[in-house]
């Protein structure tokens, strides 16, 4: 299979008009209403109509979108549902690692990689996972809870908190703790939490998972879990103490739900999947290792937890780990 400069140099800007079309809620619109009339949007939005027609017409090229230029309306392409439904991880990509892509030669310089030299946007990962999470990670995830029974749960780089949000919606006498070592992060899930009223169960705690102190509320907790961060806890020896040290401060938990994207190991092809590529090369970039599934299993037993099941779930790459307390 053969690839042309023009299809790689357009695929870029679409990946960022893709990720910009999401957040100005191009896609929303068109998933309520046939068609939007471009000047109107741009009207209401307080948007500029050249930048937002130049986003549409880097989808156009893609059949992500139509634009009818006489009339000026914007409707679906023939591509868009397909596309749209992984808008998350564009989201993640181009807003969550922006800094990496656009800094990427400097970052490899060893010069470069001083205390905190990748800047990620807590925000926008959040945001993101919160929609990946929906389309491709909560089926799977509440096909699991519907078969345990639960009073308080601990949710480990809540991210958006919306697991523990829409938890708190389906079981009225839950309670739930986010903690996550994002301020940006913190932030969306106040929000999240305080627009679904349930502030009164749900609190959230900006902390670390590695460093967790124990606490009269942690005795509560009987269901944990954490999603998309159990690699941020490798190599080996540091997530191994960290796994320790979690059954010590949550005691009396009888669950522990640990979900993540493991090495691929695949050879570099056109056949690696979406979200792969991009996940294994940012973290790549920030020396962070991402450990076998294989890996993850011989941790497991090491640490002092069961794992009595392991399902895949829609991200390729990516498996809910069901964990049980070796008493
Ligand atoms: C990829 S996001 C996933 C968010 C959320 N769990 C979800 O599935 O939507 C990973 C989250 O873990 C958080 N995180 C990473 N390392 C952490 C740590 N050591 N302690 C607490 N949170 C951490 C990040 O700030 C980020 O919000």
């Amino acid at each position: 299979m053969m690839f042309n400069a023009d299809n790689v140099f357009n695929s870029v800007i679409a990946a960022s008009a893709i990720s910009a079309a999401y957040e100005l809620e191009i896609f929303e619109i068109l998933e309520s209403h046939e068609i939007f009339y471009l000047e109107n949007f741009c009207t209401e939005k307080e948007l500029h109509k050249e930048s937002v027609k130049a986003i549409v017409d880097a989808l156009c090229c893609f059949k992500i979108l139509e634009f009818t230029p006489e009339l000026q309306i914007v409707r679906q392409g023939e591509s868009f549902q397909s596309v749209v439904l992984y808008k998350g991880y564009f989201l993640w990509l181009i807003r969550g690692y922006g800094y990496c892509l656009q800094n990427l030669a400097s970052l490899c310089k060893i010069e470069n990689r001083g205390d905190d030299f990748l800047k990620r946007d807590g925000k926008y990962i959040a945001i993101a996972g919160r929609d990946y999470g929906k389309n491709f990670v909560d089926s799977y995830f509440d096909r699991i809870i519907e078969n345990i029974s639960f009073n308080t749960v601990v949710d480990l780089g809540c991210g958006s908190a919306e697991r523990l949000v829409s938890l708190a919606k389906k079981y009225p006498g839950m309670r739930g703790i986010g903690i996550d070592i994002n301020p940006e992060a913190v932030k969306v899930a106040l929000s999240n939490v305080n627009s679904a009223s349930v502030q009164d169960r749900i609190f959230m705690i900006e902390g670390d998972l590695k460093n967790l102190e124990r606490r009269p509320e942690f005795e509560e907790v009987d269901l944990m879990f954490s999603f998309f961060n159990g690699h941020d806890t490798w190599p080996y020896d540091s997530c191994l103490k960290t796994m320790q040290s979690l059954r010590r401060i949550f005691p009396n938990v009888k669950r522990f739900l640990l979900c993540d994207t493991y090495r691929s190991n695949l050879i570099p092809s056109h056949k690696v999947p979406i979200f792969t590529l991009g996940f294994e090369f940012t973290h790549a970039v920030m020396g962070q290792y991402i450990p076998l599934q294989s890996e993850w299993m011989k941790l497991f037993l090491e640490s002092g937890w069961i794992c009595v099941n392991c399902r895949e779930i829609g991200i390729p790459f990516s498996a809910i780990f069901e964990l049980a307390p070796n008493h």
